[in-house]
């Protein structure tokens, strides 16, 4: 077991003293990286990226050559579970995920089962212990999946959607079939990441794009109180140290006591909360990550150093902050403007 050089983002989740705020973003391995269209390229595919252990280390590892992150995360999907359930995932180029097979009768539901991450799989568990190895204890490994809620949406639907027509139809016309799919999920997801943990990854996130979505009840209901049961089973120390866990639902702010309340380490914020007032409605339950607007990568470099320093100063003293931005970066960032925000948020947290 190597030790690791840098763990400042594994103590700012467990609000334990910090130097400095660490700072990874998400999506930092992607397309707005030239050599990542080059690895990519050089795959044939996204999927086939995703499948060799050796091109996702590589494209993992591309944004810490470039910039002083904090962490790495996994490269993969959120779909490689719906995908393991047989149901066809395929990334046309320029366009978003298909997948061949939905899940909307009562047929389609009663043959779903949640997969044996050791079989289908196997592919993400061996990236990981690749990347870990490639690592060699220089920052920590992020594991992660989809919320349950948030898989559905596309099992149902069988790609993105607006409104999310055939769900929600589905939770007020069949609340037990949606139940049915989300119990399978949060099983597919619990057992999914307590793999990824086993095989080398030192925090999890949970995705949970499209909770927000919801109404506020079913919110509750349909996506919170799955996440619940996954962080209920998730493994919580390996190697004598705390697995952090961080549910992040976009546009989830209006329900950051019920979050906190999940059993979760930290909650990911998007860019339309004011991060002083979430730090004052969950109190010292949980850490917080986030929040810039990702477009403020667009803007120059004075004005990304200034949102970098309004998010700080808005979150305060004191350790449990983990600076990220409020949702994946775009592909049409500018490289150099990314390092400039890794920079500020290293340069203005460490002078407080
Ligand atoms: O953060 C990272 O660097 C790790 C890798 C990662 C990817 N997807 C790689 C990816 C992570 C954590 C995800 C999560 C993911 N995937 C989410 C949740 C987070 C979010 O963005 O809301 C969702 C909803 C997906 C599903 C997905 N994957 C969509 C809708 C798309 C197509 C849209 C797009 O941006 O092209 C993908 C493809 C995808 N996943 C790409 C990458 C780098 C781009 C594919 C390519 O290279 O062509």
């Amino acid at each position: 077991m190597t030790t690791l050089k840098n763990d400042t983002f594994l103590r700012a989740l467990l609000k334990e003293p910090v130097e400095y705020t660490p700072v990874w973003m998400m999506r930092q391995a992607g397309r707005y990286l030239p050599e990542y269209r080059a690895t990519r390229a050089r795959a044939g595919s996204f999927m086939q990226l995703c499948m060799n252990a050796e091109l996702a280390t590589e494209v993992t590892l591309q944004p810490l050559e470039r910039y002083p992150l904090d962490a790495a995360i996994l490269f993969s999907d959120i779909l490689t579970i719906p995908d393991a359930m047989g149901l066809g995932l395929s990334f046309a180029e320029g366009e978003g995920p298909r997948f061949a097979r939905t899940v909307r009768t009562e047929a389609d539901v009663a043959s779903l089962y949640a997969p044996d991450p050791t079989d289908k799989l196997q592919y993400v568990l061996n990236a990981v212990s690749s990347i870990r190895k490639a690592l060699d204890g220089r920052v920590p490994l992020i594991g992660f999946s989809g919320s349950p809620f948030t898989l559905a949406c596309y099992m149902i639907e069988g790609r993105g959607s607006d409104d999310f027509r055939n769900v929600k139809a589905m939770l007020y016309s069949r609340p037990d079939l949606l139940h049915a799919i989300l119990a399978v999920n949060a099983r597919a997801v619990t057992d999914y990441l307590n793999a990824q943990i086993e095989a080398g990854a030192q925090a999890v996130q949970i995705f949970d794009t499209w909770g927000g979505a919801l109404s506020h009840a079913a919110y509750q209901t349909f996506s919170l109180a799955y996440m619940k049961t996954i962080v209920d089973g998730l493994i919580k120390e390996k190697d004598g140290r705390r697995i952090p866990c961080i549910v992040f639902t976009k546009g989830g702010g209006q329900w950051l006591e019920a979050i906190a309340g999940s059993g979760a380490d930290a909650i990911g914020l998007d860019w339309t909360t004011d991060i002083a007032e979430a730090r004052r409605r969950v109190g010292e339950r949980v850490a917080l990550q986030g929040n810039l607007d990702p477009n403020v990568l667009f803007g120059s470099p004075e004005g990304i150093r200034s949102e970098v320093a309004r998010i700080l100063t808005a979150y305060g003293e004191g350790s449990g902050h983990v600076f990220n931005l409020g949702h994946g970066i775009s592909q049409f960032v500018d490289p150099e403007n990314a390092g400039v925000l890794i920079e500020a948020v290293h340069s203005l947290s460490r002078r407080r």
